[in-house]
């Protein structure tokens, strides 16, 4: 277990431009970041992710590349300009390709620009045991996990998006200094909508979580800053003695 206070990013699932761009200006100095995915950068692109990045919130792209090395490398290149603080690949690209990515990354700053921290997507949470059996993947989904994170390591990544049910025995396997990035939170008495397997925010930060990964719980709130603020200050309250914001 690494004791350590856990950060939060509110995932902003919309197309709506408008709708995007309220949540993060209620959400500005209550977050530690954005998540934006596929559902709202396919929508929107680059002058979308702007205007978010724009409120001065970091903003982790969840874009989960996956291609041959030297394809996903000129993504990545592409995307530094962006200088979101969080780009995620799928490990099963494989080791060269997540060193390919981890390389490219690293010019930001010969390009005078601030590098992501580059994280791994392991075994997507909707695959079961029997769909990796199909797949021709032997053994079970957190044994994958595991593998897949120590390939992440191995090739320069910072870390891995992960299931809160595997956090503890990554922070484990892969010690204090990996990122360990968490979807699948619920505080405690919230609607858990289409996630079977959710964690409170405490629970996950206990078990060694770095940054917690939040949507519906704050975005389905009658006030987003609100929600976000008393999640934020019951992580603070639960935290050990002595860890400062985000501390890791
Ligand atoms: O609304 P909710 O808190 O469930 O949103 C969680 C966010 O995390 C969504 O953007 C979802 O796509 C993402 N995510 C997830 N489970 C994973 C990986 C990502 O819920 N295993």
């Amino acid at each position: 277990m690494k004791p350590m206070r856990a950060d939060i990013y509110c995932a902003i699932d919309t197309t709506d431009m408008a709708r995007a761009e309220a949540l993060a200006t209620q959400l500005s100095g209550h977050v530690g970041g954005l998540k934006i995915g596929f559902e709202f950068f396919y929508a929107h692109y680059l002058l979308g992710y702007r205007a978010l990045a724009d409120k001065g919130v970091p903003i982790f792209l969840d874009l989960k590349l996956h291609d041959i090395p030297n394809t996903v490398a000129q993504a990545v290149r592409a995307l530094l300009p962006l200088e979101p603080g969080l780009l995620n690949v799928h490990a099963g690209g494989g080791a060269a390709m997540m060193k390919a990515a981890a390389d490219a990354a690293a010019e930001a700053g010969d390009k005078g620009l601030s590098a992501p921290t580059m994280l791994a997507v392991t075994v997507l949470t909707s695959l079961s045991e029997a769909d990796l059996h199909a797949m021709g993947v032997q053994g079970s989904p957190r044994d994958q996990v595991l593998r897949l994170a120590a390939l992440a390591r191995d090739n320069g990544l910072g870390g891995v998006v992960c299931s809160a049910h595997e956090i503890e025995a990554l922070r484990a396997e892969m010690g204090p200094d990996f990122k360990l990035i968490v979807p699948g939170i619920r505080p405690a008495g919230s609607a858990s909508h289409d996630q079977k397997r959710v964690m409170t925010p405490e629970a996950a930060q206990q078990a060694g979580a770095d940054i917690l990964v939040i949507g519906r719980a704050i975005t389905e709130a009658a006030n987003a800053g609100e929600a976000a603020r008393a999640i934020m200050a019951d992580l603070a309250a639960s935290a050990p003695a002595g860890q400062a914001e985000g501390q890791s």
